[in-house]
């Protein structure tokens, strides 16, 4: 019996990275995942790679096209989402990320402020007012935001991301408490550097980001660490957790 047996996932931005490492573990499990993804190959491949794990475990893929800033476009996915699977019961808002625009306040440019704050802050925003209500019909779920450890230390140069992300875990523990009562689950993961194909080139890009590594207790993460914790928050393992962020960081905020 797979840990995700009866679920139905969706997963913004599960074309690439953490998120589709994520869609992949939950569909080994059993789960029927939606991958909502800007990027037509990329969502159309990372569904093949989710039906391949999904084996004959009761799991599937789906790739919806969405772009999780546009009304209408996540409007639409989640319907189509519920027409195609029954129900929602997951809903892991994952699409956002930094870029190399991003700097101290009094350098980054405003393009790059809001650009974040549009996809981060408010495609996790769009995301919850038209998945939560199709959650409560199922009869209650998770909902897993993408924080950052940058949202839980102090580490300059890169204003942009941090407000976004602070603002996500800020989100998460108010969305906890409004929605307790119809069973919705709402927590948000925190990672660290990991080594997703655009964060390699930060990495190769970046050498404050390399420095940044050695602080890494652990060595720098991959994306299945962090599929591993969405695992469990988006799993019956996790009844009595809510409003938490979880750091899966490699001790980097206690290091
Ligand atoms: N990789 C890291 O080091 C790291 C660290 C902390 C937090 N995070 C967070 O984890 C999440 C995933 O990061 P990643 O490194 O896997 O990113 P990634 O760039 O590998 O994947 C992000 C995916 O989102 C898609 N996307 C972009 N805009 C979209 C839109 N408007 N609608 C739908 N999809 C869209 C992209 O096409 C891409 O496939 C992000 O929220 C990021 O901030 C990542």
């Amino acid at each position: 019996m797979g840990r995700m047996d009866g679920k139905v996932a969706f997963i913004s931005g599960a074309g690439n990275g953490i998120g589709r490492a994520t869609a992949i573990r939950f569909a080994e499990e059993g789960a029927k995942v939606v991958i909502a993804e800007i990027d037509p190959e990329a969502g159309a491949s990372a569904e093949r790679m989710v039906k391949d794990a999904a084996g004959n475990t009761g799991g599937d893929g789906l790739f919806i096209e969405t772009d999780i800033t546009d009304h209408d476009s996540t409007k639409a996915a989640i319907a189509a989402t519920v027409e195609h699977f029954g129900k929602l019961t997951v809903l892991h808002n994952n699409a956002g990320g930094s870029t190399m625009d991003d700097g101290p306040v009094t350098e980054a440019p405003d393009e790059e402020f809001w650009r974040v704050i549009k996809l981060d802050l408010f495609g996790t925003f769009l995301g919850s007012k038209y998945g939560i209500p199709e959650i409560i019909k199922a009869g209650g779920g998770s909902v897993i935001n993408m924080s950052s450890n940058l949202a839980l230390m102090g580490q300059g140069g890169r204003d942009c991301y941090t407000a976004a992300k602070g603002a996500i875990a800020a989100m998460t523990r108010s969305m906890a408490v409004e929605y307790a009562g119809d069973k919705v689950r709402v927590n948000a993961i925190a990672p660290s550097v990991t080594q997703t194909d655009r964060v390699k080139k930060f990495l190769e890009a970046d050498p404050t980001i390399i420095q940044q590594g050695t602080r890494h207790l652990l060595g720098l993460g991959e994306p299945i660490h962090i599929a591993n914790m969405a695992l469990y928050l988006a799993s019956d393992e996790a009844a009595l957790t809510t409003g938490q962020i979880f750091p899966v960081d490699s001790g980097i905020t206690i290091s």
